[in-house]
């Protein structure tokens, strides 16, 4: 089709960055550490409820809100988690995963020409919805851990009088994910009053992306959701998905919770956009989901084992050269290159193309997470996915070390 009839809003975004690294990862045969998603199955259990409903369930149209068992375990999920109670008829809505959760909630909140708060690096679905809806991507940057700013707070972080200047045009809405892709940051308390303090000074929507929430490497007494803070149940709405959560990214059932007043206006957008979500995945997530003690026993494994493979890729990058800012949450850790080119420059999107064809291994450069700025300039950091088996993160670690050893620094 020839671009002039493609809607101009749509013009400066191109193919996927995970396609594409993916792309090229298979035609080096490169281990993929690039895409989050896990290489290995997620709970059988749930697989088995699943396949029962696709073979026993009517298999047609779902209620567009979504099936009521869902709705209803989802109810109690959240509430276990965050002690606030969403009503599973007029509060919690089933989407197409997170990403139409993401969108429904976008353009059931934007109008054309309003702000939209977006702390960048940020996973790419925001920069898209808000275009969309013909709104203004107003960054916020998470600065690098070698930063001034970064170095002060022990990690990513935000300036705060660059936020100040950034909310001073005033916004309609705010996104925050938490814990954060691509950088693993899991904002305080501190940060996440001073955030909700200008939503509510704003009357804003709080768009909170949770999908990581369960995979967290802190404790977790200290790991909050913004709508726990006092008087924010009205301004946040809280998205999840059964991709991380449950380990079935291709699955794509996430879910959104919001004051009865929010969920309304983001139900408009999902009839619009999808209508409902399956039927046979919701109803078999929603069985397992509902034998709660199996849920809590499942998802209280996951930092344990999450946590191993991060300190195992983590250890080896850093015996491949590389210096390693862990993550505080999600299944991603970010990995400087600084040494590799000696304190000189080569653009991280080189540098990840140069690592798939060298050493045989993908990872995403964070750069491609800026829409709304220009990437820093020196941005000498790649993302390493951790959600994969041992053997693969082995053979990662294997080919790592072999290419840092055969390979001197590049500049
Ligand atoms: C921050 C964030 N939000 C949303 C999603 C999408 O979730 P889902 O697969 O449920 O659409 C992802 C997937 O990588 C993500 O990283």
């Amino acid at each position: 089709m020839s671009t002039m009839k493609m809607a101009r809003r749509w013009s400066s975004f191109g193919t996927s960055i995970f396609t594409e690294m993916t792309q090229l990862a298979q035609q080096h045969q490169a281990v993929n550490l690039a895409q989050g998603f896990p290489d290995f199955p997620g709970p059988s259990e749930v697989l088995e409820q699943v396949a029962h409903e696709t073979l026993h369930c009517h298999n047609q149209y779902a209620p567009a809100i979504g099936e009521a068992a869902l709705r209803q375990a989802v109810s109690t999920l959240v509430h276990d988690k965050t002690g606030i109670q969403y009503c599973p008829n007029d509060e919690v809505t089933i989407t197409t995963g997170a990403t139409e959760a993401i969108y429904s909630v976008v353009n059931a909140f934007v109008n054309p020409g309003d702000r939209v708060i977006v702390f960048e690096p940020c996973y790419d679905s925001y920069a898209q919805a808000i275009a969309n809806a013909g709104g203004i991507l107003v960054p916020v940057r998470l600065h690098s851990p070698e930063t001034p700013v970064g170095l002060a707070a022990r990690g990513w972080s935000i300036d705060w009088s660059e936020f100040a200047a950034a909310v001073a045009g005033g916004f309609k809405l705010m996104i925050l994910n938490s814990p954060h892709n691509p950088t693993g940051k899991i904002f305080s308390r501190s940060e996440l009053e001073k955030l909700c303090e200008s939503v509510r000074e704003n009357d804003a929507v709080l768009m909170c992306d949770e999908v990581y929430e369960y995979l967290v490497y802190q404790n977790p007494e200290q790991v909050l959701s913004p709508v726990q803070l006092p008087g924010m149940r009205d301004y946040v709405v809280r998205i999840s998905s059964c991709a991380k959560t449950f380990g079935f990214t291709g699955f794509k059932v996430g879910w959104v919770t919001a004051s009865a007043e929010l969920t309304r206006a983001v139900r408009l957008v999902h009839q619009a956009v999808v209508f409902c979500t399956n039927p046979a995945t919701q109803r078999g997530l929603a069985t397992m989901m509902s034998d709660f003690s199996w849920t809590k026993a499942y998802l209280s494994s996951l930092p344990e084992v999450y946590a191993s493979k991060q300190e195992f890729l983590a250890e080896n990058l850093v015996r491949a050269g590389f210096a390693v800012q862990r993550a505080q949450g999600s299944y991603f850790l970010m990995a400087s290159y600084e040494s590799h080119v000696q304190g000189g420059a080569m653009r991280d999107v080189d540098f990840a193309k140069l690592l798939i064809q060298e050493a045989r291994v993908a990872a995403i450069p964070p750069s491609v997470f800026y829409y709304g700025s220009e990437a820093p300039k020196r941005l000498n950091w790649l993302r390493f996915a951790f959600c994969k088996t041992d053997l693969t993160l082995e053979k990662a670690a294997e080919r790592l070390l072999n290419w840092t050893q055969s390979n001197g620094p590049r500049v």
